[in-house]
């Protein structure tokens, strides 16, 4: 199914061509959905049903391991981070068909998250069945009510997403990294050091959806890039910290529906190889936002820049010290850092969308894909 035409003028429910771009712009309101009945913004609590039972073993657990395939795998690396600092424990996120390579140990102390839209996904199946054959705790985190995982598992969290019928998840992933967060502040509830960046975080959970309108409100202008770009061959998408997730997910979401030869790029990684693919030639994506890695970020765009690179650069709207030095940017809202990547990748999701659209693709049923991979 192709889109007809693009244009804000075409915005409205159910006036979209595709599943995927109708996905991409329900994602104010499914991140609200999935914190519907769970967040208590007055009292900054959480609450997620599933996992009332076992949320004291959780909070003794020695490890927390997240696994997943594909976007739920990057789900997890974006909030990784997060759960590292409100849950101090050690953190761990595991592709399954990889863990699945190794004889991997596990711990009867670990809790293992099985993240999965579908919640079918035979390789993220076998890991469950793995890790509760050694005794773990095994939690779900699924958009399908009534699925293998959400059976298996000995706790879940629907995500509440609703259908999503594009091969390409999107709104799947901005969910997935939401109810991990909720997750987070769940944990931590209890800690009295934690409690302004509790504080600070729900504040930005109850910007979200407005955040999120303001990011798709640039679709015309990601539209223009991708009329720049749909002819190339290649395209980098660099970044680091909160970030790395969302060049992770960009270059999938591009490989995917586009068929386009994309990379995510730790950009720590730079000088240790990938800045050889850089020339003046080279179509470049870097995201760089106002937290704990500006710095570094803004030394990537120097050797970037350096090599005559000419990057477009998703960047803070108020950060114009990268706004002025003349680069090419797409500008989204200022967010708390830790839900900074869900505003990040949006922009990705949609030049994704648009280079399909121009290459002449089918963005819903890209070729030798299918939504649910219950094959390992
Ligand atoms: O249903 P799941 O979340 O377990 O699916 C895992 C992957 O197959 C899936 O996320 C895939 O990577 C997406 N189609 C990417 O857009």
């Amino acid at each position: 199914m192709i889109l007809e035409g693009t244009g804000s003028q075409l915005k409205t429910a159910g006036n979209l061509g595709s599943f995927m771009q109708k996905e991409i712009f329900e994602q104010p309101q499914s991140v609200v959905n999935t914190m519907k009945g769970r967040i208590n913004f007055d009292n900054l609590t959480v609450q997620l049903e599933g996992l009332k039972d076992h949320i004291k073993e959780i909070q003794r657990c020695r490890r927390l391991i997240l696994f997943g395939c594909g976007t739920s795998y990057h789900a997890g690396v974006a909030t990784r981070q997060i759960l590292e600092e409100l849950t101090e424990l050690p953190v761990l996120v595991e592709l399954a068909s990889d863990f699945l390579d190794r004889n991997t140990p596990v711990l009867r102390e670990d809790v293992c998250f099985f993240i999965s839209q579908s919640g079918e996904t035979a390789d993220t199946l076998l890991a469950l069945r793995y890790c509760k054959e050694r005794g773990t705790l095994t939690v779900g985190i699924t958009n399908t009510a009534g699925s293998s995982i959400t059976q298996e598992t000995d706790c879940c969290v629907d995500i509440n997403a609703g259908p999503e019928i594009g091969v390409a998840s999107t709104k799947a992933y901005t969910s997935q990294f939401v109810a991990l967060v909720m997750f987070a502040l769940m944990v931590c509830v209890d800690r009295k050091s934690m409690q302004e960046r509790r504080k600070q975080i729900m504040h930005g959970l109850k910007m979200l959806p407005d955040h999120i309108k303001e990011v798709l409100s640039l679709d015309d202008e990601i539209q223009k890039l991708a009329v720049e770009l749909y002819q190339q061959k290649s395209v980098l998408i660099m970044g680091r910290g909160y970030h790395y997730a969302s060049c992770l997910e960009g270059a999938l979401k591009f490989k995917e529906i586009t068929y386009m030869h994309s990379e995510g790029i730790l950009a720590g990684e730079l000088k240790h190889g990938p800045l050889a693919l850089v020339d003046k030639l080279m179509p470049v994506i870097m995201i760089i936002m106002r937290d704990h890695a500006y710095t570094k970020c803004q030394n990537a765009l120097q050797q970037v820049v350096a090599r005559q690179g000419r990057p477009v650069v998703i960047c803070d709207k108020e950060d114009t010290e990268t706004i002025n030095v003349g680069q090419r940017t797409i500008r989204v809202p200022h967010t708390v850092d830790c839900l900074q990547g869900i505003l990040s990748v949006i922009p990705l999701q949609l030049l994704a969308f648009h280079l399909a659209v121009l290459r002449g693709y089918d963005v819903d049923c890209p070729r030798n894909l299918v939504k649910s991979v219950t094959l390992e």
